[in-house]
């Protein structure tokens, strides 16, 4: 089975991805800072693995790490080496991801996003790895009229996180053109949410989170009084913002397909998103999470959020094409296990030092 080195495998995406990955046979080696994420998401990984005695131990190496720091990330692909199993492909998780961060921190988004992306690149290149998945976000499309958005929309990221992912984009397109030996895919997720169904891993930021799926549970549990409803005046029909909401367990299984296809194919540079192609406003959120539940969310309708748009919903023709993979879960499921992971680890992997 082919060898993959993971960045950022800690972290929400990553964690539930190598879920997958270790669960369809793939040999892992992941590098984390553990800056906005837990060793014990990775401990929990290996239990929902080994629950289905499969032999996983000795596919999941791992190393904490900065991607910017050129000896750590040398150590990874010359150890690789020298045990007979050289990585033949990346998943790159590792980065920042808080729209509101990175308008205050800059500086700090443009080195690890950018500068950290092009210190993985150049490294992947000395050692003949040319095989790369990088996470990218419906962000960088901005604010845009026409929706479902597919791939070939105009990007227009409209803050510094965005810039960075856009950045990121380009630098792979020129990679790509550069030698035609690499093969790389750049993900555009939308909104991912919801929690391995285990209720073992799930979102944990280290923060005060901003996004509302983290937000509502935290309304449900009483941890927060009231949610914030960002804008009622909305040209939507409820008058609130419609996202394309991704379950997380779907997304793991968008990166499988991506990695299979990768591996097998010769294409040398695909943009995809991934998405479900569905939208729900926040008062759909508000609603489902009630009724799937049965907990109250008291919301109150406050001003927009600076930044924001009305709709933003992927068009998923062209993964189900290549991939031949789409979601299957429903905005129910998305709501149980994120209330479930909540329910069962309410201060998230701290919880489990308390007990
Ligand atoms: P996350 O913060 O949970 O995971 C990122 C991981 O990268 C964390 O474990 C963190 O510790 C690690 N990391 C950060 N900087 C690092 C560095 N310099 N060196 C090594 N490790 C480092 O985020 P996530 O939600 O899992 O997102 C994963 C990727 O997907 C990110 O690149 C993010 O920008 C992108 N993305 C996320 C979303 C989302 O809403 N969650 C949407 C679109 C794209
Ligand atoms: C969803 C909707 C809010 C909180 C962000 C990033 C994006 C990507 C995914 C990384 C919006 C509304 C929210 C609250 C609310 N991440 N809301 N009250 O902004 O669509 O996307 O995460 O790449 O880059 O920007 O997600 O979860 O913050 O908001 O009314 O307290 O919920 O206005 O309409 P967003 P979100």
């Amino acid at each position: 089975m082919p060898r993959v080195l993971i960045t950022g495998g800690a972290g929400f995406i990553g964690s539930h991805t190598i879920a997958a990955l270790l669960e369809a046979g793939y040999d892992l080696v992941v590098i984390d800072s553990f800056v906005n994420s837990s060793e014990l998401a990775l401990q929990r990984v290996m239990e929902i693995a080994s629950l289905d005695a499969k032999n996983t131990s000795n596919r999941l190496e791992v190393t904490r790490g900065d991607i910017r720091e050129k000896s750590t990330l040398e150590k990874l692909f010359i150890n690789a080496k020298r045990q007979g199993r050289p990585l033949d492909a990346v998943i790159h998780f590792a980065g920042l991801k808080s729209v509101r961060e990175s308008v205050q921190y800059p500086l700090n988004y443009w080195d690890v996003n950018v500068n950290g992306t092009c210190c993985l690149l150049a490294m992947m290149q000395k050692y003949n790895c040319r095989s790369l998945i990088f996470s990218s976000s419906a962000t960088i499309y901005g604010d845009v009229s026409a929706v479902p958005i597919s791939e070939s929309e105009l990007i227009s990221p409209i803050n510094p996180y965005g810039n960075t992912k856009a950045a990121v984009e380009q630098i792979l397109l020129d990679l790509s053109r550069s030698d035609a030996d690499w093969k790389i895919t750049s993900l555009r997720y939308f909104n991912p949410v919801g929690a391995h169904p285990s209720g073992r891993i799930g979102e944990c930021p280290l923060g005060s989170p901003n996004n509302l799926f983290p937000l509502v549970s935290d309304v449900a549990s009483g941890r927060k009084k009231i949610l914030r409803v960002y804008g009622g005046d909305w040209p939507t029909p409820d008058k609130t913002c419609i996202r394309d909401y991704i379950h997380v367990m779907d997304l793991a299984e968008g990166h499988l397909a991506a990695l299979n296809h990768l591996i097998a194919e010769r294409t040398n540079f695909l943009v995809l998103n991934l998405g479900s192609g569905i939208g729900h406003s926040v008062l759909e959120v508000v609603n489902e999470f009630e009724k799937s539940t049965k907990t109250e969310i008291p919301y109150e309708i406050v001003d927009r959020r600076i930044g924001d748009t009305a709709i933003t919903v992927a068009d998923p023709q062209k993964a189900k094409k290549i991939l031949g993979w789409e979601t299957k879960k429903s905005l129910g499921n998305m709501c149980i296990d994120t209330w479930r992971w909540q329910k069962e680890n309410p201060n998230g992997y701290a919880s489990e030092h308390r007990q």
